[in-house]
Formats: C-alpha cells, structure tokens, sequence
C-alpha cells in the first residue's frame, strides 16, 4: 500500500506540474486511445500498480486541463493545493460523513465549515448547511425547505402526504434562470413550465418592478451571479417585497455568493442576505475537487423536516446535528474536509485575493479584446466576459479554432440574441501571464479569421 500511494504522488505530482506545458484539450489520438482502459471484462485479478499505470498512461493524456491557469469554460475552478492534499487524505480515511458515530471528524468538520461559511458570506449566524454534491443538488434542497415550509403553514404535510392535491405553491424565475433551477424544481414536482417568468434587463437581472403580486404561497427564485454575464438580482428590492408578502426567496448563488467576501463586491450582493435560502457551488471558486456544494437555510427546521429520513431502529439518533438529515443523501463520503483546508489554508483574506484576482483578470479579458476592437457584450461586473468576434457565424468559427488551438479553452454561447464566446475566470492557478497569452491567442485568431 505505501509504494502504492508513493507511486501515486510521483505520477499525480508529474501530471500536475506538466499541466501548464500541454494543450488544454486531447487530441483526437489521446481520446481514441481510451478504448485501451476497456476490452472484455477482466476474468482475472491484477496488480493494483499496473491498474494505476494503465489509468495513468492512458487517462491522464485524455483529461481536460481545468485544474491548469487556462480554462475558462463554463464555469470551473481548479483545486487548491490544501484541497487536493486533504481529499488524497480524505480518501485514505473512506469516512462515511453520513452520521456522527461514523465519522466524529467529518461531523466536526462540517459544524467548523457552516460557522465560517456563514461568517465569510454574511448569511444569518444560525442558519443551517447540508453538505451536497453541486448547485443542481443545492437548488433542490433549498427548494425542497421552501416546499416544505410554506405548506406546513397551511397544514399540509408535504413529506408525508406529497404533492397529490396539495394546496398550490407558486414558483417565480427571471427570464435569465439557469437551467439547474428549473431541473430542481421538476424533481420536486413542481414543474418547470409551471412557474411565472421575470422579465430581465440587459445584463439578465430581474426586473424587480416587473414582479407579479408576491403571497404566502409563493417561492422567489433569484441568482446572485448570472452565468453569463456575472450580473447579480436586484436582492434587496426582492427580498423586501417577498418579506412583507410572507413569501420565501431562494437565491441561485452558485459562483456569485462568493463575491460576499470582498468589500468591492459585496455592494452586488446588498441584501442577499434577508433571503430565505441559498445554493452555493464549492468546486467553482472556492476551488476545492469535485463534487461539492452547499445549501444553507435560514430556519434549519425546514431544511431538516424536507430531508430528514424516517427512523429505522439501527440508525442511532444522538443529540445535535446528524449531517445526513440536511442532504437527500444517506451515506456520501466526507466533502467537508476539502472545504476546511480551502478556508482554513486562504483564511478570509487568501479567499478575498483569489476572488478579486479573478475578477479583475476578467477586466484585464475585456480590455485587451475591446482594445482589439472586438465587443464586449457584457459590463464585467464580477468573472465572466462575453464577446462577440463579428457574426455568429464568424463568432462560432473563431470559438472553434480558439478551442482546437489548445493554448486556452472558452465556450459559447448566445446572450439575448447575441452569439458570444464566454470567458470565465474561476481558478486559483490563473495568472496574468495566462491571461495575456490567451488574449493574445485569440485576438490573432479573430483577426486571422477576419482577414481571412
Ligand atoms: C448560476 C448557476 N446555477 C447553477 C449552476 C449549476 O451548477 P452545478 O453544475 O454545480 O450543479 C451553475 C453552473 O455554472 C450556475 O452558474
């Protein structure tokens, strides 16, 4: 086992400092050698090394380089060292974070990380954390407490009994909600078409004079950071209206909570936190491995009653928080502990630099391409630049050649109306340098493309 996991450093080590020297992308020939990891089914055992050499040799030139400085797809952070360090840990531990009496250390861990959590975002003290797998599974849970909130007010028991002839509950979106949200709420059966639509500005914001008549009845959905302009919701004006209705807000803060912890960005987020509940992802800019994320709600009640199991007589109950009553998960491995050296390694001003790094490479994006004299479509609030190269077509030309290049890696997109390529800067490994070398290659690509 110790050569093992000697050998395992010595080829994770070599993959990680080789990640700035390669392509961000595999060729053709990487991909087309992944047939080698299968074949018929192995009728016999091997040695653990050679499994680990196989995966190597073949997996590892057939990955993306997302933990490297150069990715700016989607949104997608890489890990930081602390974090990938522990999870290394972590795995050697094979802790079921399920239940205290499994795990005293994963417990302990997850109570240090909502304290710190909620004091680094500015969210209410004694809110409560399930430790999830991403924002898809954050949206579901904190709108699972919404359910369960609102119709426990009207007397309907909505664990018990289900959706079948409940009373109604409303859901309300802005134009621009991301497409998790609306997953989450057809696993909760409350339906994606069902749900009433705000209409939203230039940058995607909701129009909070376009709101419909908030009740008791009615769950707000609001996104603190929209995933392609990095625009935040109008949380303040919301979350009053909503509070004086009785009407619960949730907030899609997937990347954009994080903002909280920087003075110059907090101002974004005035307000967020009178809202009822939260989805935040933790393997984009907190920049731990996948798969993590967190929901928190402000009334730890609702979020326990919707995601509480039954009982079962070999289950033991202790006193205080049981972590798999706040997840729709029982058992899952122990994701609290990345979330601790990530914070515990930054501290809050480590986590405030990375933040404000970040955003102000997506500034330094925007300059040198304006400069270029390529669009902006966007204004750069926070991480995320659009930018159009000319038509769409020229546009989805110049995305494919940037991507086939393998310098840096971006996606597509279309932003009301517009084809843009988007630029997302997520990582705690990016550096100026791997900002100016991939402005530079995809200025040269467009204008190629435009001589052309
Ligand atoms: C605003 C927003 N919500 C939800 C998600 C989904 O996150 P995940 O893939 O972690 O479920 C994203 C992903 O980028 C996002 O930007």
């Amino acid at each position: 086992m110790k050569e093992l996991l000697a050998e395992t450093a010595v080829r994770a080590a070599r993959y990680i400092a080789a990640i700035g020297d390669r392509k961000v992308v595999p060729g053709p020939e990487d991909i087309a050698r992944l047939g080698a990891l299968g074949g018929p089914l192995p009728e016999n055992p091997c040695e653990p090394a050679e499994v680990l050499a196989l995966l190597d040799d073949v997996g590892s030139p057939a990955t993306v380089a997302t933990s490297g400085g150069r990715y700016f797809g989607f949104v997608i952070g890489g890990a930081l060292p602390a974090a990938l360090a522990t999870n290394w840990l972590a795995g050697a531990w094979d802790q079921n974070a399920a239940m205290k009496v499994m795990s005293p250390v994963a417990t302990k861990v997850e109570e240090i990380v909502c304290d710190w959590t909620l004091d680094l975002l500015g969210l209410p003290r004694n809110a409560g954390i399930g430790f999830v797998t991403c924002t898809t599974m954050a949206n579901f849970s904190g709108l699972a407490a919404a359910r369960s909130a609102l119709l426990h007010r009207v007397g309907w028991n909505v664990e018990e009994d289900g959706m079948f002839e409940a009373p109604p509950v409303r859901v309300v979106v802005g134009q621009e909600v991301h497409v998790s949200l609306l997953k989450a709420l057809s696993m909760l059966g409350l339906g994606r078409s069902r749900v009433i639509t705000v209409l939203a500005d230039g940058q995607g914001r909701m129009r909070a004079d376009a709101l419909p008549v908030l009740d008791e009845h009615t769950i707000v959905c609001i996104q603190a950071g929209n995933v392609n302009t990095g625009a935040f919701d109008p949380a303040k004006e919301i979350c009053a209206r909503a509070r004086a209705a009785g009407a619960w807000v949730h907030v899609d803060g997937a990347f954009g909570l994080w903002g909280a912890v920087s003075p110059q960005f907090a101002p974004l987020l005035e307000g967020v936190d009178a809202a009822d509940s939260w989805a935040i992802d933790c393997h984009k800019w907190l920049n731990v491995p996948y798969d993590s994320g967190m929901v928190v709600v402000r009334d730890p009640e609702h979020l326990r009653r919707a995601l509480a199991a039954g009982s079962a007589a070999y289950l033991t109950q202790d006193a205080g928080r049981e972590p798999w009553q706040y997840t729709p998960d029982s058992s899952r491995r122990a994701r609290g502990v990345e979330l601790w050296a990530a914070i515990r390694s930054l501290g809050r001003s480590g986590l405030r630099d990375m933040i404000e790094r970040n955003c102000r490479q997506a500034k330094l994006f925007a300059e040198r391409l304006r400069a270029a004299g390529f669009a902006v479509l966007n204004d750069v609030v926070l991480n995320q630049v659009l930018v159009s190269f000319g038509s769409p077509e020229q546009t989805r030309r110049v995305i494919a050649e940037i991507q086939a290049d393998g310098t840096c890696w971006c996606g597509g997109t279309v932003w009301q109306g517009h084809t843009a390529m988007r630029i997302s800067v997520s990582c705690w490994a990016t550096t100026d340098d791997d900002v100016e070398r991939s402005a530079a290659t995809m200025i040269g690509i467009a204008k190629s493309a435009q001589a052309g």
